[in-house]
């Protein structure tokens, strides 16, 4: 059961982060109901810039879920019901590079999965495979590289791990030299089970620490994290706020064209399901 929003469709949704638990002005609750349980937090839907927007802090409001164990599913459905078209998905990450210093955004272009726990799928029956050579909507990424603002990293690669440890010095040593930029525990499957629905999705990444690996005397603990990024949310927010007034509607970025090649093994929620 959905208890709908009286305001009108939320879009546009932001999916908080460690750290990162209210977002609009405005906001009412909603209770989404979905096959896969309910959303790690009910949904606030309020206004940024006099633009309906939807947010979820994707580890509940008092973070009690690990990155295992956030209903990825669920939360995915839940917006897409809602009518969400498009998907602003901020994290933490961990730098792998030189040039991830602590406080360095980051808009990737590339995910590589090393999770090795979560259903990635809403797929359970027949041959229905998403198309994820490029896990993010060009628009969305075009739209927040140019928010972003000066020495943000506008393409990488993002590792996600399974957690809720972190990398090992080897492991990040070994993640740096394949060539990536950040890690983090919690990028996937959520980008591909926006790609699944059909929805618009690209994530921006805060470096909050150095990981294990750059410098032999690195390392990184949750509360250097968690401290990083309390410093630097009102940016993040600041930021978002401009991308969320300035976004255009969904255009051609062809996030939900596969869906219409291919025999859909559910039926898409929401209200205009574009399908
Ligand atoms: N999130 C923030 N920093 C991280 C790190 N170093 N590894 C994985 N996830 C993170």
């Amino acid at each position: 059961m959905t208890d709908r929003p009286t305001s009108p469709t939320p879009r546009v949704a932001v999916i908080g982060g460690s750290g990162f638990y209210e977002f609009l002005e405005n906001p009412t609750t909603v209770t989404v109901e979905t096959p896969y349980g309910a959303p790690s937090a009910p949904i606030a839907v309020g206004e940024v810039a006099g633009r309906p927007v939807a947010f979820l802090p994707r580890h509940g409001k008092g973070h009690q879920h690990p990155p295992t164990q956030i209903p990825y599913r669920a939360n995915l459905w839940a917006l897409k019901s809602l009518g969400v078209e498009q998907v602003l998905a901020p994290c933490a990450v961990g730098g792998l590079q030189p040039e991830t210093q602590p406080g360095t955004l980051v808009v990737p272009d590339q995910l590589v999965d090393r999770t090795t726990r979560r259903v990635q799928t809403y797929v359970e029956t027949g041959a229905c495979h998403a198309p994820f050579a490029d896990p993010y909507c060009p628009d969305l990424r075009g739209a927040l590289v140019a928010a972003a603002g000066e020495g943000t990293l506008t393409e990488g690669a993002m590792v996600v791990i399974e957690g809720p440890r972190f990398s090992t010095r080897a492991e990040s040593q070994s993640y740096a030299r394949e060539g990536w930029t950040i890690v983090n525990m919690t990028g996937h499957p959520e980008a591909v089970l926006a790609r699944e629905l059909g929805l618009c999705y690209a994530t921006i990444a805060l470096v909050t620490d150095m990981d294990a690996g750059v410098s032999a005397e690195e390392s990184v603990d949750q509360a250097q994290v968690f401290a990083l990024f309390e410093r630097h949310i009102g940016r993040l927010k600041e930021m978002l706020g401009q991308v969320v007034a300035e976004l255009p509607p969904v255009g051609s970025c062809g996030c939900a064209d596969w869906l219409a090649d291919v025999d859909l093994p559910f039926e898409l929620p929401g209200p205009d399901a574009r399908t």
